[in-house]
């Protein structure tokens, strides 16, 4: 006979402090046990159209097509790139990182033309580079850039490659699935075109949703292409349909997704944008105090590191794996590996949404020091929690 039990599921309690998902609020979690409704039901669709509401407020924008597309960021990033490229089209994509890549990745399967602005990973994407790059172009349709470079724990400055993207008649697309919620996004005043993010990360929902906006000088133009978007799924046309009335069927909401992101979504206005930056960043800030009070470098460029996600040099003798592995069974903290060029290089810590807290910072702060030394590097006794515990006293 089969041991049925052995189906049952138990997952661990994990402190989430790697690169996302991150902690799920226990409001968020309650809420996706609420009763299931059809998703065409009337009160379904009060829902949706609170949630388009709340999504707008986060993005700052008055944008009316702003919803949570049924997906991970990975189908933003798609619906982003694959309703305005057509095949021949120029997109600028900076790439200083792994997600920049994905986007060079989709944008050539749209069938466009990509060019790439490339950068060390760890490094911005340079305004002149990107400049330089329009400018040699006859005619751009996109400039692409990833806000929060998950990667590498870079913050991209937006503002310089918005002008220039309008200077060159360019949609000017941001990917900011690491940083909607925990770093300002302003799509309106920033003049950020097409915009996406993710719920795991610094929403502290589940993943499966991808917050989207896009303004109507994007929308203008998808009545002019060529040929149907490839993707029936991704298609903004027949989404704008669905969002926010529910009067056409085009797929079944994922409603207990919807539910989750509508509460993540309350709490993030609840605590008020400003407080919600202002949290990240002291938490942030204590994390890259004690890490480099243990004598560990910080990777990302100094004056554009992320507060949700850190990234930190391995130090020399010490095995990567073996730390995490520690960390993750005797201490029930996941923290992340390096991507792509910088594997067994780097760390990358997250603090994001609800897993960004003060207990977090000095609970992996001190674990790490027990690990650290049980690898051979040489931390003074307390010294990270001590400098972070003085760098929270002073914010
Ligand atoms: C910057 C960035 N873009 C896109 C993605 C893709 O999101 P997902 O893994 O939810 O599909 C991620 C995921 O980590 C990311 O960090």
């Amino acid at each position: 006979m089969s041991d049925i039990s052995r189906h049952h599921l138990n997952p661990p309690n994990r402190v989430l402090l790697g690169p996302g998902p991150s902690n799920v609020h226990p409001r968020v979690q309650g809420a996706m046990l609420a009763p299931l409704v059809g998703h065409l039901d009337p009160y379904f669709l009060t829902v949706m159209e609170d949630t388009m509401h709340l999504l707008r407020g986060l993005f700052q924008t008055k944008n009316e097509l702003t919803f949570p597309i049924s997906g991970t960021g990975s189908a933003g990033m798609e619906a982003g790139l694959c309703n305005f490229l057509e095949p021949g089209d120029v997109a600028v994509i900076g790439v200083n990182g792994f997600f920049g890549e994905r986007m060079v990745d989709v944008a050539q399967r749209c069938g466009a033309e990509v060019v790439r602005v490339a950068a060390e990973w760890g490094r911005i994407v340079e305004p002149e580079a990107i400049e330089a790059a329009l400018k040699a172009q006859r005619r751009v349709k996109l400039l692409a850039l990833v806000h929060a470079e998950t990667s590498t724990g870079v913050l991209q400055p937006l503002v310089e490659a918005s002008q220039l993207a309008k200077q060159y008649e360019a949609l000017f697309l941001v990917d900011t699935v690491t940083s909607l919620g925990g770093h300002e996004v302003a799509v309106d005043e920033w003049g950020i075109d097409i915009c996406y993010s993710g719920s795991q990360k610094c929403l502290s929902c589940p993943p499966g949703l991808a917050p989207f906006t896009v303004n109507q000088r994007a929308l203008a133009g998808l009545g002019a292409r060529a040929r149907k978007v490839q993707s029936l799924y991704l298609d903004l046309g027949l989404l704008s349909s669905y969002w926010p009335t529910g009067s056409f069927y085009h797929h079944t909401a994922p409603i207990c997704m919807i539910y989750a992101l509508h509460e993540a979504l309350a709490l993030a206005a609840e605590e008020g944008l400003e407080a919600r930056f202002q949290r990240h960043l002291r938490h942030g800030s204590a994390l890259r105090a004690g890490l480099e009070a243990m004598g560990l470098r910080l990777h990302a460029q100094e004056g554009y590191r992320l507060n949700t996600l850190t990234s930190v040099r391995i130090p020399p003798g010490v095995d990567d794996v073996r730390v995490r592995q520690r960390l993750l069974h005797e201490f029930g903290i996941e923290i992340g590996g390096g991507l792509g060029s910088l594997k067994g290089q780097i760390w990358r810590i997250g603090l994001m949404g609800y897993s960004s807290t003060q207990e977090n910072v000095l609970l992996l702060l001190s674990a790490l020091e027990k690990l650290l030394v049980a690898e051979g590097w040489s931390v003074e006794a307390g010294a990270g929690v001590t400098a972070a515990a003085q760098a929270l006293r002073e914010k």
